[in-house]
């Protein structure tokens, strides 16, 4: 039967299914398997989370679950201390310390994988964290690094988090100007990076676009350390005064040991930035305690990590995923965590089913849009090889329509693993909505139920919970542990951007502060929440989460244009795609060459990622008598759908000549 017939097949089968149990094999082995977890933690919030603490190894205990006095600065495990590093590494010497900590895939099929073992993995975590003593990083320094999906990456967040120095990851695949940005912001005095990566067979220059990010940095950047990825394949840069190699230095520290420093539950473990509304981007500050307790938990509750296991996510360990269910997360829970350099599709289509086959990886953990590419190439490079040691599936970053659902359910899962589709953003630290896979039946489509522990509610405009069924906006009404604390060095925004909307913001009483995510979200009748997308100007392309302003300034930037407006329009693969509508300043032709410097523009500010599906130069923007864009319209535009309401444009023609623009 070929693919086709078999998806066919598939959907008269399945389509009419809405409501999928647990499996039983599953079900049977998983670690948590018991309903009544819901009323407990509620019966005992906020002490339900004492569980998830006691996952975790402290160096002294801490006295309060949680100090509420000053919403909505909550604080967790207060007075406790323990350090990340330790908890992920040295607790498990005894026990697995000859066991795969890491396994690391290179993206060149002919290169050798490499496997650290946790007793190795200490060892050089070690010897890195001595070396950045070295060289003067002290506890509270925020050291940027700025690599892709090498082990030196996870090595170097240990080696921060064991001396106390917040991390701040900066992804890979930003721009140099996207780079100079958050190490400004963060004011970060010290960067580790590499020389370059592998993409799709061909050796990327990464330290050429770090120095270039470099030279936008206003402060002194101390030290630089440059791993070297690619040995003989490299560009031949020479490193300068401040730059060292990484492998000198941890050879310069060879067998060193490095205690881990004791921090409180509250110190910042990193900072992760993200896209808001505005074009500065966010320094979302996680703290030790709560959010390693968080990522732990919600790593052996929802992901079903068992230290035997062999887990599997494809996300970058540049952002908050990697961060979470890559490192942080699995390592606390001694289990073996696998990294793949490349992209899905090099040499072949199967390259992830291949990785899955050799390792007899355990979990899956991938991104909507994979699934749908996936889906697109067929189910043949799935069949080549033997998925059985799969025992449960995930998926994260953006709504999975109940098609690619099944597809997954049924091709990947081969209808034995339970599936979580997991809500949650940067800010949360980890999973919020989700089923328990052992638990609760799932409904492709929608998330599943908050978590025990968690109070979610949909609510209208003026913030009163909705009835079932209506669409509304997604409130998170109590705290947990694994929220951010604050936007770095900026408590009035934090405020503003996660809290102003349904909170009494004057109020010392910590149930007048509810949490925004900025998601719409509609409920059913069982608690069952289907997150709608974003409410705000922040588009959500292949998982990853882009501010339309921080496009739209990128644009403006570009000599010639005068005018921007960036809005997301549907994209099969993708969910969104990037969508410019742009006004030419006079004297300036909307030509293929303006076309070609706009992407070049947005590829400089942010990277390869932002660029756009389509450029559409426009004599005007549609506007309301106010002066204010209506995008509502533009993205009508971009989905080539019927034309909204535009009676309340002062340029209501303007819209059809864009659409006729645009479908030339
Ligand atoms: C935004 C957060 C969470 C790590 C990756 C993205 C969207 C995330 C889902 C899901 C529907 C989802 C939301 C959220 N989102 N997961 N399972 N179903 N939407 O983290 O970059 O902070 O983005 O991603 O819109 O607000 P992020």
């Amino acid at each position: 039967m070929s693919g086709d017939d078999a998806d066919v097949e598939l959907e008269a089968r399945l389509e009419e299914q809405a409501e999928f149990e647990p499996p039983e094999s599953f079900v049977e082995q998983a670690n948590v398997t018991d309903a009544s977890v819901y009323d407990e933690f509620e019966e005992n919030w906020p002490e339900c989370w004492e569980g998830a603490a006691d996952l975790l190894d402290w160096d002294s205990d801490y006295d309060q679950v949680l100090d509420d006095s000053n919403p909505p600065f909550f604080e967790w495990f207060t007075n406790g201390s323990l350090n990340a590093s330790a908890n992920c590494l040295d607790r498990h010497l005894d026990e697995r310390g000859d066991e795969a900590a890491i396994e690391w895939v290179g993206e060149p099929t002919d290169e050798a994988d490499r496997t650290y073992t946790y007793a190795e993995l200490h060892r050089e975590v070690n010897e890195f964290a001595a070396g950045l003593r070295e060289m003067g990083v002290g506890e509270g320094d925020i050291v940027t690094l700025y690599m892709p999906m090498i082990p030196e990456l996870p090595i170097a967040m240990l080696a921060c988090a064991r001396i106390g120095a917040p991390h701040s990851v900066v992804f890979a695949g930003f721009s140099a100007d996207a780079l100079a940005t958050r190490m400004n912001a963060a004011d970060s005095e010290y960067l580790v990076t590499c020389d370059g990566y592998y993409r799709r067979g061909d050796p990327l220059d990464h330290l050429d676009k770090a120095n270039e990010g470099l030279s936008g940095v206003e402060h002194e950047v101390s030290d630089v350390v440059v791993v070297d990825r690619l040995g003989d394949d490299g560009f031949g840069h020479d490193l300068t005064d401040t730059q060292r190699d990484y492998d000198d230095v941890v050879a310069a520290n060879e067998g060193a040991e490095v205690e881990p420093v004791e921090r409180d539950a509250e110190d910042m473990l990193f900072l992760m930035y993200t896209s808001g509304t505005t074009g500065e981007p966010k320094g979302v500050k996680h703290t030790t305690g709560g959010y390693l307790s968080w990522a732990a938990w919600t790593s052996q509750a929802v992901l079903d990590i068992k230290p035997e296991d062999t887990y599997f996510c494809s996300a970058d360990i540049g952002w908050i995923t990697g961060h979470s269910y890559i490192v942080y997360g699995p390592l606390a829970l001694g289990t073996t965590t696998m990294m793949y350099e490349g992209t899905p599709d090099y040499p072949e289509r199967d390259r992830l089913w291949e990785i899955i086959e050799e390792y007899e990886a355990t979990q899956l953990y991938t991104a909507p849009t994979a699934i749908r590419s996936f889906m697109k190439w067929g189910s043949e490079f799935p069949d080549q090889h033997d998925l059985s040691s799969l025992r449960l599936l995930g998926t994260v970053g953006e709504p999975i329509n109940p098609r690619a659902w099944k597809w997954y359910y049924k091709h990947i899962g081969n209808e034995e693993c339970p599936i979580v589709d997991t809500w949650w953003q940067t800010e949360t630290g980890g999973m919020m909505i989700t089923t328990l896979p052992g638990v609760k039946k799932m409904k492709p489509g929608s998330a599943g139920p908050p978590l025990p522990g968690l109070d979610v509610e949909i609510v209208d405009n003026a913030g009163d919970q909705i009835e079932p069924g209506r669409a509304g906006y997604l409130t998170v009404q109590k705290p947990w542990p694994g929220m951010l604390r604050t936007l770095y060095k900026n408590d009035e925004r934090y405020i503003d951007e996660y809290w102003a909307e349904y909170s009494d913001t004057d109020s010392d009483d910590p149930d007048d502060w509810v949490y925004f995510p900025e998601d719409g979200a509609k409920i059913d009748d069982d608690g069952y929440i289907t997150v709608l997308g974003r409410v705000d100007d922040v588009i959500n392309v292949s998982g990853h989460r882009l501010g339309t302003m921080e496009i739209e300034s990128a644009i403006v930037g570009v000599e010639g244009v005068a005018e921007a407006a960036v809005v997301g329009g549907d994209h099969d693969i993708k969910g969104e795609a990037v969508y410019a509508y742009v006004i030419t300043e006079d004297g300036y032709e909307g030509d293929d060459d303006l076309r070609a410097r706009i992407v070049e523009g947005i590829e400089d500010a942010i990277g390869p990622i932002a660029r756009p599906e389509q450029v559409v130069f426009t004599p005007e923007l549609p506007k309301t008598r106010s002066g204010k864009i209506m995008r509502r319209l533009l993205e009508d535009v971009a989905n080539d759908e019927e034309l909204g309401d535009t009676s309340t444009l002062r340029n209501p023609e303007i819209v059809s000549e864009i659409r006729d623009q645009a479908r030339n």
